[in-house]
């Protein structure tokens, strides 16, 4: 079916079981975009992105399963949203070289994520260096007007539109500039101890969490005794409720940072269960990943190849 509709199109590594943090951070978005209607959207599982740090078979495989799991878990939906994985679609690594046949070096040392790369370890590889560039094609390669991401992705959506201009005043007219989408500032989702909730903190609260896990995740919130609001859980609570919502509450339970608690547990429970219920269920039903993976692919395929072969004419390849 033709669209004419503008293209968003993200992507994400699979890197594990998502908590809140991830599905507020980015997912959430995701999911806007779709039932908002007013795009075409290409979802993707970066896998070709991860091998650069997962370099193990079954964990890849695994990770990938798991990540297009949490996707038709949190509600996107294979009809509606183009969902595949990146190496599927071959023209993304083909593409990825002729930007790095038109890159130099020094402006490739300049992206943040390779500079933070090198403070960390003297040891990088060719792939990280060059993410920027795979991640240009990605977006390139889908005539992509815009891509929904968080602020720490900002930098390398302007590289994707340095390149495409760069390749356009070299070849001719090919690809269009994508405009970034940048994520509110829910991007900073707070952890149970205050700091930004992440998995290498020990502070998340697991998106697909039983509501016993998110009993103890909520009990181990870090509050401040003395303060009258117990300013960690009003944060989290401040994701599932707007402050005119969580006034009278957190004023009638002043200092009783128990009850607030047992509050945010029951507020988390319902806002969780459908995605729980959804991920159980898809536990027993592998086949509709792999159909989600393979209509996705074939879509994206079709879209991407086409493109590739104006690119390929006008490199004079073909
Ligand atoms: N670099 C992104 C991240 O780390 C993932 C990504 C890869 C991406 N290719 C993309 C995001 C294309 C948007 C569009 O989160």
């Amino acid at each position: 079916m033709e669209s004419s509709k503008p293209i968003s199109l993200s992507g994400i590594k699979p890197t594990g079981t998502a908590h809140i943090g991830n599905y507020f951070g980015a997912l959430k978005q995701w999911v806007d975009f779709q039932n908002t209607d007013l795009y075409d959207n290409y979802y993707m599982v970066v896998d070709y992105h991860a091998l650069n740090f997962i370099q193990n078979a079954n964990q890849m495989r695994e990770l990938t399963h798991e990540l297009v799991r949490t996707f038709l878990a949190i509600g996107l939906d294979p009809e509606r949203s183009t969902i595949f994985k990146q190496s599927d679609v071959p023209a993304h690594t083909e593409l990825a070289w002729i930007f790095d046949t038109i890159t130099t070096m020094p402006y490739l040392m300049r992206a943040h994520a390779f500079k933070d790369a090198e403070a960390k370890s003297a040891e990088i590889s060719v792939g990280t260096f060059n993410y920027p560039m795979l991640m240009a094609a990605d977006i390139l390669l889908y005539d992509t007007n815009v891509v929904p991401v968080g602020q720490d992705q900002k930098q390398h959506v302007e590289y994707a539109r340095d390149t495409a201009e760069k390749f356009n005043r070299i070849f001719g007219d090919t690809f269009i500039l994508p405009e970034p989408k940048i994520m509110p500032e829910v991007a900073i989702v707070p952890g149970t101890d205050g700091r930004k909730m992440s998995k290498s903190y020990g502070n998340t609260i697991p998106l697909f969490a039983s509501r016993d896990e998110i009993t103890e995740a909520v009990m181990s919130i870090v509050t401040d005794s003395g303060a009258a609001r117990p300013e960690n859980v009003y944060a989290i609570h401040r994701l599932l409720k707007t402050e005119a919502e969580l006034e009278p509450l957190y004023a009638a339970n002043e200092g009783k940072y128990q009850a607030l608690k047992l509050a945010l547990i029951e507020d988390l429970d319902v806002f969780i269960a459908p995605m729980r219920e959804r991920y159980e269920a898809l536990a027993t039903n592998p086949t509709a990943i792999i159909d989600a993976l393979s209509a996705g692919a074939e879509k994206a395929r079709a879209r991407a190849n086409a493109k590739i072969a104006t690119v390929r004419k006008a490199v004079g390849v073909a």
